[in-house]
Protein backbone atom coordinates (compact mmCIF):
# COMPACT_ATOMS: atom_id res chain seq x y z
CA UNK A 1 0.00 0.00 0.00
CA UNK A 2 1.34 3.55 -0.51
CA UNK A 3 0.17 6.50 0.99
CA UNK A 4 0.15 9.76 -1.26
CA UNK A 5 3.30 11.81 -0.50
CA UNK A 6 3.30 13.62 -3.90
CA UNK A 7 5.15 16.99 -4.04
CA UNK A 8 2.99 20.00 -3.70
CA UNK A 9 3.16 21.62 -6.46
CA UNK A 10 -0.19 23.17 -6.83
CA UNK A 11 -0.43 24.08 -10.15
CA UNK A 12 -4.11 25.15 -9.40
CA UNK A 13 -6.68 26.01 -11.98
CA UNK A 14 -6.15 28.81 -13.78
CA UNK A 15 -9.24 29.82 -13.85
CA UNK A 16 -9.97 30.18 -10.11
CA UNK A 17 -9.17 33.58 -9.36
CA UNK A 18 -8.38 35.38 -6.10
CA UNK A 19 -10.29 36.63 -2.85
CA UNK A 20 -13.38 37.96 -3.09
CA UNK A 21 -13.61 39.10 0.75
CA UNK A 22 -16.62 35.97 1.90
CA UNK A 23 -18.29 36.49 -1.51
CA UNK A 24 -17.91 34.40 -4.55
CA UNK A 25 -18.42 34.21 -8.08
CA UNK A 26 -19.05 31.36 -10.68
CA UNK A 27 -20.00 31.93 -13.94
CA UNK A 28 -21.02 28.84 -17.02
CA UNK A 29 -20.58 28.69 -20.00
CA UNK A 30 -21.94 25.90 -22.63
CA UNK A 31 -19.34 26.62 -25.47
CA UNK A 32 -16.60 26.11 -23.34
CA UNK A 33 -16.56 22.19 -23.25
CA UNK A 34 -13.28 21.03 -22.35
CA UNK A 35 -14.19 17.39 -22.62
CA UNK A 36 -17.00 14.48 -22.74
CA UNK A 37 -16.97 12.82 -19.85
CA UNK A 38 -16.69 9.15 -19.76
CA UNK A 39 -19.18 7.16 -18.05
CA UNK A 40 -16.35 5.04 -16.94
CA UNK A 41 -15.44 7.34 -14.03
CA UNK A 42 -18.30 6.16 -12.16
CA UNK A 43 -16.51 2.79 -11.64
CA UNK A 44 -16.00 0.19 -8.60
CA UNK A 45 -13.36 -1.95 -7.74
CA UNK A 46 -13.83 -6.26 -5.80
CA UNK A 47 -10.93 -7.55 -4.40
CA UNK A 48 -10.35 -10.92 -2.96
CA UNK A 49 -10.12 -9.11 0.30
CA UNK A 50 -11.42 -8.93 3.97
CA UNK A 51 -15.46 -9.39 3.62
CA UNK A 52 -15.38 -7.76 -0.12
CA UNK A 53 -16.26 -10.65 -2.18
CA UNK A 54 -17.17 -13.36 0.39
CA UNK A 55 -19.91 -12.32 2.53
CA UNK A 56 -20.07 -9.16 0.81
CA UNK A 57 -21.06 -9.66 -2.76
CA UNK A 58 -21.12 -13.67 -2.37
CA UNK A 59 -23.38 -15.06 0.74
CA UNK A 60 -25.12 -18.24 -0.47
CA UNK A 61 -26.71 -18.80 3.14
CA UNK A 62 -27.55 -15.78 3.06
CA UNK A 63 -31.80 -14.98 2.56
CA UNK A 64 -30.39 -12.27 0.14
CA UNK A 65 -28.49 -14.80 -2.23
CA UNK A 66 -30.01 -15.25 -5.57
CA UNK A 67 -29.74 -18.40 -7.53
CA UNK A 68 -25.89 -18.11 -7.52
CA UNK A 69 -25.15 -17.22 -4.46
CA UNK A 70 -25.22 -13.04 -4.83
CA UNK A 71 -26.36 -10.86 -2.38
CA UNK A 72 -29.57 -8.97 -4.06
CA UNK A 73 -29.42 -6.10 -2.21
CA UNK A 74 -26.03 -5.59 -2.60
CA UNK A 75 -26.60 -5.64 -6.10
CA UNK A 76 -29.38 -3.44 -6.44
CA UNK A 77 -27.74 -0.48 -4.05
CA UNK A 78 -24.67 -1.19 -7.29
CA UNK A 79 -27.19 -0.38 -9.41
CA UNK A 80 -28.63 2.55 -7.11
CA UNK A 81 -24.85 3.83 -7.17
CA UNK A 82 -24.98 3.71 -11.34
CA UNK A 83 -21.58 1.90 -11.19
CA UNK A 84 -20.36 1.86 -14.93
CA UNK A 85 -17.41 -0.85 -14.48
CA UNK A 86 -15.73 -2.98 -11.86
CA UNK A 87 -12.31 -4.16 -11.15
CA UNK A 88 -11.51 -7.40 -10.37
CA UNK A 89 -9.72 -9.45 -8.42
CA UNK A 90 -7.18 -7.30 -7.29
CA UNK A 91 -5.55 -5.31 -6.30
CA UNK A 92 -2.64 -6.94 -4.19
CA UNK A 93 -4.52 -9.84 -4.25
CA UNK A 94 -3.90 -10.32 -8.18
CA UNK A 95 -0.32 -10.20 -7.59
CA UNK A 96 -0.82 -14.35 -6.45
CA UNK A 97 -3.68 -15.12 -8.71
CA UNK A 98 -3.61 -17.97 -10.56
CA UNK A 99 -7.30 -18.05 -12.04
CA UNK A 100 -7.46 -21.92 -12.86
CA UNK A 101 -7.56 -22.00 -9.38
CA UNK A 102 -11.27 -20.36 -9.69
CA UNK A 103 -12.88 -22.51 -12.68
CA UNK A 104 -14.65 -25.86 -12.89
CA UNK A 105 -16.50 -28.30 -10.24
CA UNK A 106 -16.51 -26.31 -6.68
CA UNK A 107 -15.40 -29.07 -4.61
CA UNK A 108 -12.34 -29.90 -6.84
CA UNK A 109 -10.46 -26.01 -6.49
CA UNK A 110 -7.63 -25.60 -4.42
CA UNK A 111 -7.46 -23.72 -0.71
CA UNK A 112 -4.53 -21.54 -0.91
CA UNK A 113 -2.68 -18.85 1.48
CA UNK A 114 -3.17 -15.21 0.29
CA UNK A 115 0.01 -13.79 0.60
CA UNK A 116 -1.32 -10.69 0.07
CA UNK A 117 -3.59 -10.08 3.25
CA UNK A 118 -3.28 -13.34 5.08
CA UNK A 119 -6.50 -14.94 4.04
CA UNK A 120 -7.27 -18.25 3.31
CA UNK A 121 -8.75 -18.03 -0.45
CA UNK A 122 -11.24 -21.00 -1.27
CA UNK A 123 -11.74 -19.95 -4.86
CA UNK A 124 -15.31 -20.43 -4.71
CA UNK A 125 -15.93 -17.31 -6.35
CA UNK A 126 -13.95 -17.64 -9.74
CA UNK A 127 -14.17 -16.21 -13.42
CA UNK A 128 -17.57 -17.41 -14.09
CA UNK A 129 -18.97 -16.68 -11.02
CA UNK A 130 -17.74 -12.86 -10.84
CA UNK A 131 -18.95 -12.47 -14.34
CA UNK A 132 -22.36 -13.49 -13.59
CA UNK A 133 -21.64 -10.92 -10.47
CA UNK A 134 -21.17 -8.04 -12.49
CA UNK A 135 -23.75 -8.75 -15.47
CA UNK A 136 -26.16 -9.06 -12.74
CA UNK A 137 -25.23 -5.12 -11.91
CA UNK A 138 -25.39 -4.28 -15.26
CA UNK A 139 -21.36 -2.70 -14.98
CA UNK A 140 -19.01 -3.25 -17.71
CA UNK A 141 -16.41 -6.05 -16.63
CA UNK A 142 -12.48 -5.07 -15.81
CA UNK A 143 -10.49 -8.22 -15.23
CA UNK A 144 -6.41 -7.12 -14.05
CA UNK A 145 -4.19 -10.29 -14.95
CA UNK A 146 -1.22 -11.34 -12.84
CA UNK A 147 1.69 -9.68 -13.72
CA UNK A 148 3.62 -10.58 -10.38
CA UNK A 149 3.62 -14.57 -9.90
CA UNK A 150 1.63 -14.67 -13.13
CA UNK A 151 3.06 -16.02 -16.78
CA UNK A 152 2.29 -14.79 -20.10
CA UNK A 153 0.67 -18.21 -20.80
CA UNK A 154 -1.87 -17.71 -18.04
CA UNK A 155 -2.53 -13.81 -19.08
CA UNK A 156 -3.13 -14.79 -22.81
CA UNK A 157 -5.13 -17.95 -21.38
CA UNK A 158 -7.17 -15.71 -19.51
CA UNK A 159 -8.19 -14.13 -22.29
CA UNK A 160 -9.31 -17.15 -24.63
CA UNK A 161 -11.35 -18.28 -21.64
CA UNK A 162 -13.23 -15.49 -21.43
CA UNK A 163 -13.04 -14.11 -25.14
CA UNK A 164 -12.22 -17.27 -27.36
CA UNK A 165 -14.92 -18.36 -29.95
CA UNK A 166 -15.60 -22.18 -29.41
CA UNK A 167 -13.03 -24.49 -31.12
CA UNK A 168 -10.17 -23.56 -28.58
CA UNK A 169 -8.71 -25.09 -25.78
CA UNK A 170 -9.66 -22.43 -23.25
CA UNK A 171 -12.74 -21.32 -24.89
CA UNK A 172 -14.55 -24.92 -24.82
CA UNK A 173 -13.47 -25.42 -21.32
CA UNK A 174 -15.50 -22.25 -20.67
CA UNK A 175 -18.22 -23.60 -22.85
CA UNK A 176 -18.18 -26.83 -20.47
CA UNK A 177 -18.10 -24.90 -17.38
CA UNK A 178 -21.61 -24.27 -18.48
CA UNK A 179 -20.91 -20.78 -20.60
CA UNK A 180 -20.69 -21.48 -23.94
CA UNK A 181 -20.73 -17.78 -25.48
CA UNK A 182 -17.69 -15.89 -24.91
CA UNK A 183 -18.06 -13.31 -22.42
CA UNK A 184 -16.40 -10.39 -24.04
CA UNK A 185 -14.68 -9.08 -21.50
CA UNK A 186 -13.51 -5.18 -22.71
CA UNK A 187 -11.36 -3.89 -20.28
CA UNK A 188 -8.17 -5.60 -18.86
CA UNK A 189 -5.16 -4.59 -16.44
CA UNK A 190 -1.53 -5.09 -16.94
CA UNK A 191 -0.82 -6.02 -13.20
CA UNK A 192 -1.89 -4.13 -9.90
CA UNK A 193 0.59 -1.66 -8.23
CA UNK A 194 3.64 -3.70 -9.83
CA UNK A 195 5.96 -0.13 -8.81
CA UNK A 196 5.38 -0.82 -5.22
CA UNK A 197 7.67 -3.32 -3.18
CA UNK A 198 4.59 -4.42 -1.07
CA UNK A 199 3.52 -5.97 -4.24
CA UNK A 200 4.22 -9.78 -4.55
CA UNK A 201 6.58 -10.27 -7.73
CA UNK A 202 7.16 -6.12 -7.57
CA UNK A 203 9.73 -5.38 -10.32
CA UNK A 204 12.01 -2.23 -11.40
CA UNK A 205 9.89 -0.44 -14.23
CA UNK A 206 12.07 -1.58 -16.74
CA UNK A 207 11.48 -5.08 -16.13
CA UNK A 208 7.97 -4.35 -15.82
CA UNK A 209 7.50 -3.17 -18.90
CA UNK A 210 9.54 -5.35 -20.76
CA UNK A 211 7.40 -8.33 -19.25
CA UNK A 212 4.03 -6.40 -19.56
CA UNK A 213 4.71 -5.69 -23.33
CA UNK A 214 4.73 -9.32 -23.90
CA UNK A 215 1.68 -10.28 -22.19
CA UNK A 216 -0.19 -7.24 -23.93
CA UNK A 217 0.65 -8.24 -27.12
CA UNK A 218 -0.28 -12.69 -26.34
CA UNK A 219 -2.97 -10.80 -25.23
CA UNK A 220 -4.02 -8.32 -27.76
CA UNK A 221 -3.21 -11.54 -30.21
CA UNK A 222 -5.79 -13.83 -28.51
CA UNK A 223 -8.74 -10.42 -28.72
CA UNK A 224 -8.00 -7.47 -30.59
CA UNK A 225 -11.08 -5.88 -29.56
CA UNK A 226 -9.77 -5.77 -25.74
CA UNK A 227 -8.41 -2.18 -24.29
CA UNK A 228 -5.24 -2.51 -22.07
CA UNK A 229 -4.29 -0.78 -18.83
CA UNK A 230 -0.92 -0.43 -17.85
CA UNK A 231 -0.37 -0.31 -13.96
CA UNK A 232 1.25 3.54 -13.36
CA UNK A 233 2.45 4.63 -10.75
CA UNK A 234 0.75 4.06 -7.75
CA UNK A 235 3.73 5.12 -5.06
CA UNK A 236 4.15 8.74 -5.09
CA UNK A 237 7.63 8.46 -4.14
CA UNK A 238 11.03 10.05 -5.75
CA UNK A 239 11.10 9.68 -9.34
CA UNK A 240 7.56 8.53 -9.48
CA UNK A 241 7.14 10.06 -12.71
CA UNK A 242 10.03 8.07 -13.92
CA UNK A 243 7.78 4.95 -13.91
CA UNK A 244 5.39 6.52 -15.67
CA UNK A 245 7.34 7.39 -18.63
CA UNK A 246 9.32 4.34 -18.75
CA UNK A 247 6.06 2.07 -18.99
CA UNK A 248 4.71 4.24 -21.95
CA UNK A 249 7.51 4.08 -23.70
CA UNK A 250 7.65 0.52 -23.93
CA UNK A 251 3.78 0.15 -23.74
CA UNK A 252 2.16 2.84 -26.45
CA UNK A 253 1.38 0.52 -29.41
CA UNK A 254 -0.88 -1.58 -27.43
CA UNK A 255 -2.18 0.28 -24.19
CA UNK A 256 -5.10 2.21 -23.94
CA UNK A 257 -4.71 3.71 -20.59
CA UNK A 258 -2.18 3.86 -17.68
CA UNK A 259 -3.81 3.57 -14.37
CA UNK A 260 -3.12 6.11 -11.13
CA UNK A 261 -4.01 5.37 -7.48
CA UNK A 262 -4.33 7.49 -4.46
CA UNK A 263 -5.82 7.11 -0.67
CA UNK A 264 -6.26 9.80 1.37
CA UNK A 265 -6.60 10.57 5.26
CA UNK A 266 -6.70 12.67 8.05
CA UNK A 267 -4.46 11.04 9.68
CA UNK A 268 -2.84 15.04 11.53
CA UNK A 269 -6.91 16.01 12.11
CA UNK A 270 -6.53 19.04 10.20
CA UNK A 271 -9.83 19.45 8.44
CA UNK A 272 -7.95 21.99 6.08
CA UNK A 273 -5.21 20.07 4.72
CA UNK A 274 -7.76 17.23 4.33
CA UNK A 275 -9.73 19.19 2.42
CA UNK A 276 -6.79 20.36 0.23
CA UNK A 277 -5.33 16.38 -0.68
CA UNK A 278 -7.36 16.09 -4.07
CA UNK A 279 -5.01 19.04 -5.38
CA UNK A 280 -2.20 16.52 -4.80
CA UNK A 281 -4.54 14.31 -7.35
CA UNK A 282 -4.98 16.82 -10.17
CA UNK A 283 -1.25 17.23 -9.95
CA UNK A 284 -0.36 13.93 -10.56
CA UNK A 285 -3.32 13.64 -13.53
CA UNK A 286 -1.80 16.71 -14.63
CA UNK A 287 1.93 15.33 -14.74
CA UNK A 288 0.88 12.04 -16.16
CA UNK A 289 -0.93 13.61 -18.58
CA UNK A 290 2.01 15.37 -19.67
CA UNK A 291 4.58 12.57 -20.32
CA UNK A 292 1.40 10.85 -22.35
CA UNK A 293 1.86 13.80 -24.42
CA UNK A 294 5.69 13.98 -24.61
CA UNK A 295 5.41 10.01 -25.59
CA UNK A 296 2.93 10.69 -27.98
CA UNK A 297 4.78 13.13 -29.55
CA UNK A 298 7.68 11.18 -29.85
CA UNK A 299 6.54 8.12 -31.43
CA UNK A 300 4.35 10.31 -33.70
CA UNK A 301 0.99 8.47 -32.30
CA UNK A 302 -2.49 9.61 -33.46
CA UNK A 303 -3.81 6.95 -30.96
CA UNK A 304 -4.96 8.70 -27.70
CA UNK A 305 -3.86 6.87 -24.42
CA UNK A 306 -6.10 7.67 -21.31
CA UNK A 307 -5.56 7.63 -17.67
CA UNK A 308 -7.61 4.69 -16.05
CA UNK A 309 -7.60 6.27 -12.03
CA UNK A 310 -8.80 2.65 -10.81
CA UNK A 311 -8.16 2.88 -7.14
CA UNK A 312 -9.27 6.36 -5.16
CA UNK A 313 -10.88 6.71 -1.87
CA UNK A 314 -10.40 7.76 1.80
CA UNK A 315 -8.41 5.58 3.57
CA UNK A 316 -6.48 5.54 6.93
CA UNK A 317 -7.89 4.03 9.55
CA UNK A 318 -8.50 0.15 9.30
CA UNK A 319 -5.85 -1.71 8.08
CA UNK A 320 -4.98 -4.94 7.46
CA UNK A 321 -5.70 -6.36 10.31
CA UNK A 322 -9.10 -4.25 10.94
CA UNK A 323 -10.03 -5.84 7.32
CA UNK A 324 -9.79 -2.39 5.99
CA UNK A 325 -13.88 -2.23 7.08
CA UNK A 326 -13.41 1.71 7.34
CA UNK A 327 -16.33 3.81 8.54
CA UNK A 328 -16.71 7.19 6.97
CA UNK A 329 -18.12 10.70 7.75
CA UNK A 330 -19.65 13.59 6.54
CA UNK A 331 -16.06 15.04 6.28
CA UNK A 332 -14.99 11.30 3.88
CA UNK A 333 -17.69 12.21 1.66
CA UNK A 334 -16.80 15.80 0.96
CA UNK A 335 -13.45 14.43 -0.10
CA UNK A 336 -15.05 11.40 -2.21
CA UNK A 337 -16.89 14.59 -3.81
CA UNK A 338 -13.50 16.33 -4.66
CA UNK A 339 -12.07 13.29 -5.80
CA UNK A 340 -15.20 13.31 -8.74
CA UNK A 341 -14.63 17.11 -9.26
CA UNK A 342 -11.00 16.80 -10.09
CA UNK A 343 -11.88 13.23 -12.30
CA UNK A 344 -14.90 15.66 -14.58
CA UNK A 345 -12.76 18.76 -14.44
CA UNK A 346 -10.05 16.20 -15.99
CA UNK A 347 -12.75 14.55 -18.25
CA UNK A 348 -10.37 15.31 -21.45
CA UNK A 349 -7.62 12.73 -20.29
CA UNK A 350 -9.26 10.84 -17.18
CA UNK A 351 -11.60 7.75 -18.90
CA UNK A 352 -12.02 5.77 -16.37
CA UNK A 353 -12.22 5.78 -12.31
CA UNK A 354 -12.54 2.98 -9.74
CA UNK A 355 -13.68 3.73 -6.22
CA UNK A 356 -11.67 0.98 -4.25
CA UNK A 357 -13.84 -0.75 -3.13
CA UNK A 358 -17.69 -1.62 -3.29
CA UNK A 359 -18.82 -3.69 -0.19
CA UNK A 360 -17.84 -3.66 3.63
CA UNK A 361 -13.73 -3.35 2.30
CA UNK A 362 -13.18 0.55 2.16
CA UNK A 363 -16.55 1.19 0.66
CA UNK A 364 -19.30 3.09 0.12
CA UNK A 365 -21.83 -0.26 1.11
CA UNK A 366 -21.87 -2.48 4.19
CA UNK A 367 -22.85 -5.33 5.19
CA UNK A 368 -23.60 -5.89 9.18
CA UNK A 369 -25.40 -8.90 10.76
CA UNK A 370 -26.71 -9.16 7.34
CA UNK A 371 -28.45 -5.90 6.82
CA UNK A 372 -27.21 -3.78 3.84
CA UNK A 373 -26.60 0.01 4.72
CA UNK A 374 -25.03 2.96 2.75
CA UNK A 375 -21.82 4.54 4.23
CA UNK A 376 -21.74 8.45 3.81
CA UNK A 377 -19.28 8.34 0.75
CA UNK A 378 -21.78 6.47 -1.43
CA UNK A 379 -24.22 9.77 -1.63
CA UNK A 380 -21.59 11.72 -3.64
CA UNK A 381 -21.14 9.20 -5.78
CA UNK A 382 -24.42 8.39 -6.39
CA UNK A 383 -25.12 11.64 -7.40
CA UNK A 384 -22.24 12.46 -10.15
CA UNK A 385 -23.06 8.91 -11.47
CA UNK A 386 -26.86 9.67 -11.84
CA UNK A 387 -26.46 13.32 -13.15
CA UNK A 388 -22.94 14.25 -14.33
CA UNK A 389 -22.86 13.18 -17.96
CA UNK A 390 -22.03 15.12 -20.99
CA UNK A 391 -18.90 17.59 -21.01
CA UNK A 392 -17.26 18.90 -18.35
CA UNK A 393 -17.19 22.97 -18.94
CA UNK A 394 -14.51 25.63 -17.91
CA UNK A 395 -15.97 27.20 -14.94
CA UNK A 396 -14.42 30.07 -13.92
CA UNK A 397 -14.72 30.27 -9.90
CA UNK A 398 -13.79 33.69 -7.74
CA UNK A 399 -13.73 32.75 -3.47
CA UNK A 400 -11.44 33.18 -0.97
CA UNK A 401 -8.61 30.68 -0.44
CA UNK A 402 -7.08 29.09 2.69
CA UNK A 403 -3.06 27.86 3.07
CA UNK A 404 -2.74 24.79 5.15
CA UNK A 405 0.99 23.50 5.72
CA UNK A 406 2.12 22.42 2.06
CA UNK A 407 -0.79 23.59 0.32
CA UNK A 408 -1.18 27.43 -0.71
CA UNK A 409 -3.93 29.38 -2.12
CA UNK A 410 -6.56 26.99 -1.74
CA UNK A 411 -9.90 27.97 -3.13
CA UNK A 412 -12.46 27.48 -0.28
CA UNK A 413 -15.14 26.71 -3.13
CA UNK A 414 -14.03 23.04 -5.68
CA UNK A 415 -16.14 23.78 -8.64
CA UNK A 416 -16.72 22.10 -11.44
CA UNK A 417 -19.85 22.08 -14.17
CA UNK A 418 -21.38 19.34 -16.74
CA UNK A 419 -23.13 20.25 -19.73
CA UNK A 420 -26.08 17.25 -20.61
CA UNK A 421 -26.98 18.46 -24.31
CA UNK A 422 -29.24 15.54 -24.17
CA UNK A 423 -31.13 16.92 -21.90
CA UNK A 424 -30.64 20.86 -22.11
CA UNK A 425 -29.00 20.63 -18.59
CA UNK A 426 -26.43 22.43 -16.75
CA UNK A 427 -25.00 20.61 -13.49
CA UNK A 428 -22.90 22.34 -11.39
CA UNK A 429 -21.14 20.37 -8.28
CA UNK A 430 -19.81 22.42 -5.21
CA UNK A 431 -17.61 21.12 -2.37
CA UNK A 432 -17.36 24.01 0.11
CA UNK A 433 -14.54 23.04 1.89
CA UNK A 434 -14.78 25.71 4.40
CA UNK A 435 -15.22 24.16 8.13
CA UNK A 436 -17.42 26.71 9.72
CA UNK A 437 -19.04 29.51 7.05
CA UNK A 438 -21.63 29.44 4.56
CA UNK A 439 -20.30 31.01 1.18
CA UNK A 440 -22.93 33.13 -0.57
CA UNK A 441 -22.38 32.59 -4.42
CA UNK A 442 -23.19 34.56 -7.44
CA UNK A 443 -23.84 31.91 -10.41
CA UNK A 444 -24.05 33.57 -13.94
CA UNK A 445 -24.93 32.49 -16.77
CA UNK A 446 -22.76 32.90 -20.11
CA UNK A 447 -24.51 31.66 -23.06
CA UNK A 448 -28.99 30.94 -23.29
CA UNK A 449 -30.79 31.42 -20.72
CA UNK A 450 -31.29 29.44 -17.28
CA UNK A 451 -35.19 28.21 -16.79
CA UNK A 452 -37.23 29.46 -13.89
CA UNK A 453 -36.33 26.33 -11.17
CA UNK A 454 -33.12 24.66 -10.15
CA UNK A 455 -33.00 20.91 -8.41
CA UNK A 456 -30.89 21.20 -5.43
CA UNK A 457 -29.21 18.15 -3.90
CA UNK A 458 -27.35 18.40 -0.81
CA UNK A 459 -24.91 16.20 1.31
CA UNK A 460 -24.55 18.45 4.36
CA UNK A 461 -24.32 17.00 7.98
CA UNK A 462 -21.95 17.54 11.00
CA UNK A 463 -18.28 16.27 10.02
CA UNK A 464 -18.13 13.42 12.25
CA UNK A 465 -21.66 11.99 11.50
CA UNK A 466 -21.50 8.25 10.42
CA UNK A 467 -24.17 6.48 9.40
CA UNK A 468 -25.08 2.89 11.13
CA UNK A 469 -27.41 -0.26 10.54
CA UNK A 470 -30.05 1.50 12.25
CA UNK A 471 -29.81 5.34 11.27
CA UNK A 472 -28.73 7.09 8.17
CA UNK A 473 -27.26 10.63 9.48
CA UNK A 474 -25.68 11.55 6.12
CA UNK A 475 -27.63 11.17 3.02
CA UNK A 476 -28.98 13.39 0.20
CA UNK A 477 -31.34 15.91 0.49
CA UNK A 478 -33.59 17.64 -2.38
CA UNK A 479 -35.45 20.54 -2.93
CA UNK A 480 -36.20 22.99 -5.65
CA UNK A 481 -34.86 26.55 -5.71
CA UNK A 482 -35.88 29.77 -8.14
CA UNK A 483 -33.63 30.91 -10.61
CA UNK A 484 -33.75 33.84 -12.89
CA UNK A 485 -31.93 33.33 -16.35
CA UNK A 486 -28.74 35.59 -16.40
CA UNK A 487 -28.27 35.35 -12.56
CA UNK A 488 -28.84 34.17 -8.92
CA UNK A 489 -27.39 34.09 -5.90
CA UNK A 490 -27.30 30.63 -4.01
CA UNK A 491 -25.52 30.02 -0.39
CA UNK A 492 -23.61 27.03 0.01
CA UNK A 493 -23.49 25.79 3.61
CA UNK A 494 -20.42 25.28 5.50
CA UNK A 495 -18.33 21.84 4.69
CA UNK A 496 -21.13 20.74 2.06
CA UNK A 497 -21.37 19.00 -0.94
CA UNK A 498 -24.00 20.85 -3.34
CA UNK A 499 -25.02 19.96 -6.70
CA UNK A 500 -27.49 21.84 -8.73
CA UNK A 501 -29.27 20.86 -11.89
CA UNK A 502 -30.92 23.51 -14.53
CA UNK A 503 -31.99 23.53 -17.99
CA UNK A 504 -30.89 25.65 -20.31
CA UNK A 505 -32.11 27.16 -23.17
CA UNK A 506 -30.11 29.22 -25.81
O1 LIG B 1 -7.69 -1.33 -2.16
C1 LIG B 1 -6.83 -1.87 -1.19
C2 LIG B 1 -5.42 -2.05 -1.71
O2 LIG B 1 -4.84 -0.78 -1.94
C3 LIG B 1 -5.27 -2.74 -3.05
O3 LIG B 1 -5.23 -4.12 -2.91
C4 LIG B 1 -3.96 -2.23 -3.55
O4 LIG B 1 -3.90 -2.18 -4.95
C5 LIG B 1 -3.81 -0.86 -2.89
O5 LIG B 1 -2.60 -0.73 -2.27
Amino acid sequence: MKRNSVVVLLLMASFYTSAQNGKAKIKIDIERKTGTIDRLIYGNFTEHLGRCIYGGIYDPASPQADANGFRKDVIEATKNLGVSVIRWPGGNFVSGYHWEDGIGPKEKRPHRKDLAWGDIETNEVGTDEWLKFSEATGAAAYVCVNMGTGSLDEARNWVEYCNGKQGLYYSDLRAKNGHPAPYRVKYWGLGNEMDGPWQMGHKNAEDYSKFALEAAKLMKWSDDSIKLIASGSSNYVRDWAEWDRTVLNHLHDYIDYISLHHYSGNQEKDHNKFMAVTTQVENSIRITEGIINEVRSKYKMTKPIYIAFDEYNVWYRAWNEQKLEEHYNMQDALVVALYLNVFVRNAHIVKMANMAQLVNVIAPMMVTDGKLWLQPIYFPLQLFAQNCQGSNLNTLVQCDRYDAGDFKQVPYLDVTSVYNEKLGEVVVNVVNRHKDKAIETTISNQFGKFDTKGKVAEVNANLDDENSPSMQKVKIQNKEIAVSEKEFTYSFPAHSFTQIRIKIKS
